[in-house]
Order: structure tokens, then C-alpha cells, then sequence
């Protein structure tokens, strides 16, 4: 183990965007950073947006003017009429899928097959999928609880690597859908009743070909190949946003395993999640939370317990859009925003939520870590350690800043219409000195910085 080597470096070059190229958005954190506000604000000056990974685990809250739209597993850019597709690296829940667009038309969101699309290749969440989620966070004594979502999404990248997945042009096709069905079926029987220790196990093969046909021969229409509609976008000078669900840290490879989800959120996962290659791609934005949040188990450094954890949930809402379920809260983690900043070549970074720490008398930021090598010997690190071995004895090193006032709606309204001339000026003093601490521990430079929900309440830098 390497002792203290890897500093953070200078500065990466943030570039202004351009056309035919692809501009890759990624949690920096652990999901939930506000990706879809990001994602949303940059759609007016793109042409096509992507899902690259994860499924209807993911849940994006996007507010325009009085509306709230949740969605799980359609892109953003459906709410702004562009383009949007669900590539090849997504896992769909038809079920799911079926149910978003019937609420997305409810609300007058127009979803037809001329905007929005969905890759033969991306694999299909079944019924087993779900038991096998469910039984497997159950009987966590035969392996270990993650604290998933439990939409069965893990089981669906367990069978699309092991070769047995269904996958979306399948479901379009009644022939191959129904062979599948027969051979999975039993498959998936034995699965939960003689590993995951299942006593009962209701799966009608007949009846899921039927459900499942209703919802192939409905979502038909949107099938295309992802990748030569961006590969051809991109050679007529079009740009393309690619759309991350979770964060780095809950990178299948790269993550805290195993409290991490099945697929890769990190920037090499749009290009391999959607058939791109990594030199059409010309920037890659990090949104990151101006603290930490962690739904599910596993590590969280930094965590912070008691009455101010409860104060900030409430004023972050830090519940999840997917589950419900609070969300944990830590101290921003500059060790680990720098592990993620490697991973992924951030180009720039998006800081979100500054608001929700008003009114603290003291912030404090996790600048280095205290771990202990193999030999004992205690050493402090700048970079979160890739061992979960040594992570798990990881001491969290922080300093203090102090904090700022708490302001009215109206007040941070006001900075956000003053930061147009002003710039990060407009912020509070220390609100301002801790955004900029902020940027120089991340070694990434500031794109935006959000200060409330709304579409508007967004600061944007030069580099926007
Ligand atoms: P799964 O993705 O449902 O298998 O869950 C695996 C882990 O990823 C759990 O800790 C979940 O809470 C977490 N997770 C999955 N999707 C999201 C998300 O969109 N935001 C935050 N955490 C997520
Ligand atoms: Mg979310």
C-alpha cells in the first residue's frame, strides 16, 4: 500500500460545450446528488439524451414551475421534447416502464416512438427477477443484505451476464419471448426454491407470457438501435448528454462492494452502456452534493448521527424518490471525491444542495483519511483507499469552516438574480468560501452551483 503518494492534482481543463460531441453526467457521490435538475437545466442545448445504465432503481425528481415529475427509467430530456433513449446498458421493467409513460402522457408529456426509444439490447427486469431481490435481501443470513431497492435489478444483471437474460427485442417478439419464458421459468423455480430457500413460489408460466406479450407488443414501437442513431447524431455535429442514474461510488467495479449496485455509473460505462466511443466524448460533468448521502448499508466515512442528521434530513428531504426510505447523511468526503474524480476524468462539477447547510454554526469537510497499512503503522491519505479492508479502519481527518446564515425563499432568490453579474459574489460570504473550498479539495473546477430545487435556482459559472 502506497503511503500518501497520491496527491490531488492541478486542475483539469472544464470545457464549454460543443457540437458532435457527447458531455457524459455522473454522480460523483452515492446517487442522489441531483443529476436530474443538472441533467434537465443542460437538455435546452442538446440535441438527443441517453440512459446509459442502472433501471427503475434510479429515481430522478425534476420540478419545473409547479409540476413535479418523478421518473425511474425514460431520460429527462423527454420533458423538454428531445430525443430520449434507454440504452443498451439500461435494464428495463416493462411493468414499470408502462406505468411512467402512462403518467408522463397524463400530465400532457407526449411519449410516441419519434422521441422516444429504447435499444433491442437492453435487457428486461421479469417476476423472478423481483423474487430473487426480495429473497436474497430476506434471507440475508445466506449471504449479506445490501439494502437494495428491491426492484429486482441485480438478479437482471446476474442473468445478462450469465448469458440467460431476456432481452428487449425479445419481449417485442412473441415467438422468442415464449420459448424464453418456457425455458427460465423452472430455472428460476429451482433458483428460489433450492438456493434462496423460498418456500412457495407462485410463477404461472403462462400467465407471465401473457402479461409480459400485452407490454412487448405495446412497447414495440420504441425499439432502435441506440447506438447508430448517436453514432450517426454525432457524425452530423449533434450533441448527445449521457445520462448516469446512482453514482460512483456504488460502481459495480469500482464502488464499495458489495454495497454497491450491478452496474457502472462511472463515465466508461456511457460509452460501453450505450455503443459509444470515448473519443466522441468531450466533457464529463460531475455532480456532487454539497454533503454526502448513502440509501442501502455499506460504508459512509463520515456519517453524521443524531439531531443534526435528523435537521438535515428534513431540510434536504433526503428520502428516497425510489423507495422512500431516509437517506443516511455524512460531511463532504474530499477523499473520496477525489477516488471518484480519477475514475471518472471529470471535466468539471456541478455543486448541489449548498443551500440545505444554512444556518450551521460550523461546516465540516473530510480532507484526508487516518488508516493503518498492513503493518500496522498509521499513515493519513488524501485519496479513500480502493481496499474496503482498510477503508472499513479508515478514520475520517476533518477541518471546520465556518457556516452561514440561514436565508428566506425570497433571499436566495435574490442571490440567484444577483449571481447573474456577480457570480458565486452573490452567495453568502462563507457560503461562497465553502464552495470554493470545496472545488480546490475536488481538484475540479465549478461548472454550477445550486442553491434550491427549482430549475432556477442555479448559479452558473462561465464554463456552463
Ligand atoms: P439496487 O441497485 O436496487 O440493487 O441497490 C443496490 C444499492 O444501490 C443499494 O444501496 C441502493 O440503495 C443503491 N441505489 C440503487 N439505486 C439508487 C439510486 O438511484 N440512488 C441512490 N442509491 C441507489
Ligand atoms: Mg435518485
Amino acid at each position: 500500500m502506497p503511503e500518501n503518494k497520491n496527491e490531488s492534482k492541478a486542475f483539469s481543463p472544464s470545457l464549454p460545450m460543443r457540437q458532435g460531441n457527447g458531455i457524459i453526467i455522473v454522480g460523483a457521490q452515492f446517487g442522489d446528488e441531483g443529476k436530474g435538475k443538472i441533467v434537465d437545466t443542460l437538455t435546452e442545448n442538446v440535441d438527443i439524451v441517453v440512459r446509459y445504465q442502472g433501471g427503475n432503481n434510479a429515481g430522478h425528481t425534476v420540478i419545473i414551475g409547479q409540476k413535479e415529475f418523478r421518473l425511474h427509467t425514460i431520460p429527462t430530456g423527454i420533458l423538454h421534447g428531445k430525443r430520449s433513449l434507454i440504452g443498451n446498458g439500461v435494464v428495463i421493467d416493462p411493468r414499470a416502464l408502462a406505468a411512467e409513460i402512462r403518467a408522463l402522457e397524463e400530465t400532457g408529456v407526449k411519449v410516441a416512438p419519434e422521441i422516444f426509444g429504447i435499444d433491442s439490447r437492453a435487457h428486461i427486469v421479469m417476476p423472478w427477477h423481483l423474487l430473487c431481490d426480495a429473497a436474497s435481501e430476506a434471507n440475508g443470513k445466506n449471504w449479506r443484505k445490501i439494502g437494495t431497492t428491491g426492484k429486482g435489478i441485480g438478479p437482471t444483471y446476474e442473468d445478462k451476464a450469465a448469458r440467460v437474460g431476456l432481452r428487449f427485442e425479445d419481449l417485442a417478439d412473441e415467438h422468442a419471448l415464449k420459448e424464453k419464458i418456457s425455458k427460465l421459468t423452472p430455472r428460476k423455480k429451482n433458483t428460489l426454491l433450492h438456493v434462496l430457500g423460498e418456500k412457495e413460489i407462485e410463477l404461472d408460466e403462462q400467465q407471465i407470457f401473457e402479461d409480459y406479450w400485452v407490454l412487448g407488443k405495446h412497447l414495440a414501437k420504441f425499439e432502435t438501435d441506440v447506438s447508430q442513431e448517436l453514432n450517426d447524431a454525432l457524425d452530423e455535429g449533434k450533441t448527445v448528454l449521457f445520462e448516469g442514474a446512482q453514482g460512483t461510488l456504488l460502481d459495480n467495479d469500482l464502488g464499495t462492494y458489495p454495497f454497491v449496485t450491478s452496474s457502472h455509473p462511472t463515465a466508461g460505462g456511457a460509452c460501453t452502456g450505450t455503443g459509444v466511443s470515448p473519443l466522441r466524448i468531450a466533457r464529463i460533468d460531475a455532480v456532487v452534493k454539497a454533503y454526502t448521502t448513502r440509501v442501502g448499508e455499506g460504508p459512509l466515512p463520515t456519517e453524521i448521527t443524531g439531531p443534526l442528521y435528523e435537521e438535515l434530513k428534513e431540510r434536504g428531504h433526503e428520502y428516497g424518490t425510489t423507495t422512500g426510505r431516509p437517506r443516511r447523511i455524512g460531511w463532504f468526503d474530499a477523499p473520496m471525491m477525489r477516488k471518484s474524480a480519477q475514475y471518472n476524468g471529470f471535466t468539471g462539477m456541478h455543486l448541489t444542495k449548498l443551500d440545505v447547510l444554512e444556518g450551521l454554526k460550523k461546516i465540516r469537510i473530510c480532507t484526508h483519511y487516518e488508516v493503518e497499512g498492513e503493518n500496522g503503522k498509521k499513515y493519513s491519505t488524501q485519496i479513500m483507499p480502493a481496499q474496503q479492508k482498510i477503508l472499513s479502519k479508515s478514520k475520517p481527518l476533518f477541518k471546520e469552516m465556518d457556516g452561514f446564515e440561514k436565508l428566506s425563499k425570497q433571499q436566495w432568490q435574490s442571490v440567484v438574480e444577483n449571481a447573474r453579474k456577480k457570480g458565486l459574489e452573490a452567495l453568502p460570504e462563507n457560503a461562497k468560501k465553502y464552495a470554493l473550498e470545496l472545488e480546490k479539495l475536488a481538484g475540479v473546477p465549478l461548472i454550477s452551483v445550486n442553491v434550491g430545487p427549482d430549475r432556477k435556482d442555479i448559479i452558473k459559472m462561465k464554463n456552463f
